[in-house]
């Protein structure tokens, strides 16, 4: 059996819709309850296949997991093993995440390599030498990552750290390695993100002592032990974003809530360079779509334009007046939408990671199949802003990422249904078609 979302085109959104918790605050969240022996209760989780899967792996470290709702009671005093099997890790790159806690707390860990996502070599150069760089011993054998503290010792050391480039994940392992190390950790070039920064109030609360979260320069003075805590997940920025971004494209006005504005300010200035009136009151966001202008973006690490939301904008910015040019600068194969986006109609031309758009008054539904979660996102958007209906494959991908997508679509007044099928669909039939037209190297997480 297969499933397909069947998108009929030329939508308007109207009324409010409510934004879940972020999904990569949750992951990374998951991960750093493995660092005490008391309960934490994480409020506001979102229910994605890809927590899911961490969930999994949490469990078979002994952790025991209580669902209800959005709320997930983690108990890890039970752990007993400090190694996680391949199959569980199965594309999860946030499966990774548990390297710092399992070794600092428990002295080793072994965690295979995190392959799957395909947005370009993801490698985790930084993770590796920051944690070697606080006293850890590691060896890559078979795709496993062995990690143990140097030596007869017990614990981390605090160090010094300068990131080559502030990666998101190895600023948040090496956060979570160093809150439980023998001293004072500073991490340089770190990444400001808010997830990080939701982080950091997180381990704070559970009795670490790091300041300056959200500034380029981390310090974390190492605590002896852990304690528990109740803590809420932050709004998903990118999910409120692809929603703006569908808002924008269909001529919309919508109004999306809970969320911290500051969060998406990169996302909302550049919808009001392009023609959309933004509203920003308390922990909402109202947007009227009007004409859409292009206008160009370049992704950067926050506070700039987030790599995540590269391909809705896309989507967006094959219908504006005039032209664009879209600059993916974090990932190198993060443009795989763009094949399938000219065969509805758009006019993109690809340069290396380049994209250079002419904008048409419309696109047409199609058959459309989503490599990566973000690129399925675009896709969406695209089908919905198109003349006639869509067909949407390989919901694989978006249901890692986007709680209850085609729901909150329809509640907006978006005709958008989960259709099941006998047949089952090849993803490489579409994967041929696509790529015909030299993509086959474009492939996204
Ligand atoms: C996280 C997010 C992802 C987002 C990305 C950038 C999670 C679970 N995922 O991914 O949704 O798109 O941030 O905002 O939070 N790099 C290295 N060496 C390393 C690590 C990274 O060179 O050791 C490079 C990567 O190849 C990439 C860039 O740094 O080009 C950014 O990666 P990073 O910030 O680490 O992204 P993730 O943490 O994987």
């Amino acid at each position: 059996e297969s499933q397909n979302l069947k998108v009929i085109g030329q939508g308007k959104l109207y009324g409010k819709v409510e934004i879940s918790g972020a999904k990569n605050s949750a992951l990374v969240l998951l991960a750093a309850s493995l660092l005490t022996n008391e309960k934490i209760i994480l409020e506001n989780v979102p229910r994605l296949t890809d927590i899911d899967k961490m969930e999994n792996i949490l469990e078979n470290l002994g952790v025991n997991l209580v669902f209800k709702k959005n709320k997930l009671e983690i108990d890890s005093k039970n752990i007993s093993i400090k190694e996680l099997p391949n199959e569980l890790v199965n594309g999860l790159r946030a499966s990774f995440f548990c390297i710092g806690p399992l070794l600092t707390k428990f002295g080793e860990a072994k965690v295979p390599l995190p392959g799957g996502c395909n947005i370009g070599s993801r490698p985790i150069d930084e993770h590796i030498n920051g944690l070697k760089a606080l006293g850890a011993e590691i060896l890559i054998e078979e795709g496993i990552v062995k990690a143990k503290i140097k030596g007869n010792k017990n614990k981390l050391n605090g160090t010094n750290i300068k990131l080559k480039c502030p990666s998101v994940g190895a600023t948040e392992t090496l956060i979570m390695a160093a809150s439980l190390a023998e001293g004072r950790t500073t991490i340089e070039n770190a990444a400001r993100e808010p997830e990080i920064q939701d982080l950091c109030q997180m381990l704070n609360k559970m009795g670490a002592k790091i300041y300056d979260s959200g500034k380029e320069k981390i310090i974390i003075d190492g605590v002896n032990n852990l304690g528990g805590c109740t803590h809420k997940v932050i709004p998903d920025r990118i999910e409120a974003g692809t929603f703006l971004i569908a808002a924008a494209a269909t001529s919309s006005s919508i109004k999306i809530s809970p969320v911290i504005p500051n969060h998406l300010e990169a996302v909302t200035s550049k919808l009001k360079e392009s023609g959309s009136k933004i509203t920003i009151k308390g922990n909402s966001i109202t947007i009227k779509g009007k004409e859409i202008k292009g206008v160009d973006i370049e992704t950067a690490p926050f506070p700039g334009f987030p790599t995540d939301l590269q391909a809705p904008f896309t989507a967006l910015m094959t219908i504006a007046n005039g032209e664009s040019k879209i600059t993916e600068t974090i990932f190198e194969n993060r443009m795989s939408h763009i094949s399938l986006l000219n065969k509805m109609g758009a006019k993109i031309k690809l340069n290396k990671n380049v994209a250079y758009i002419k904008g048409v008054k419309a696109i047409k539904g199609m058959d459309l199949v989503g490599s990566d979660l973000r690129s399925s996102a675009a896709l969406i958007i695209a089908g919905i802003i198109a003349k006639g209906n869509s067909k949407f494959y390989g919901l694989e991908h978006l249901d890692r990422g986007y709680e209850n997508f085609e729901l909150k679509l329809k509640i907006l007044g978006i005709s958008i249904k989960r259709e099941f099928n006998k047949k089952t669909f090849t993803e490489k039939k579409y994967k041929l078609e696509a790529e015909s037209e030299d993509i086959q190297k474009f492939r996204v997480a």
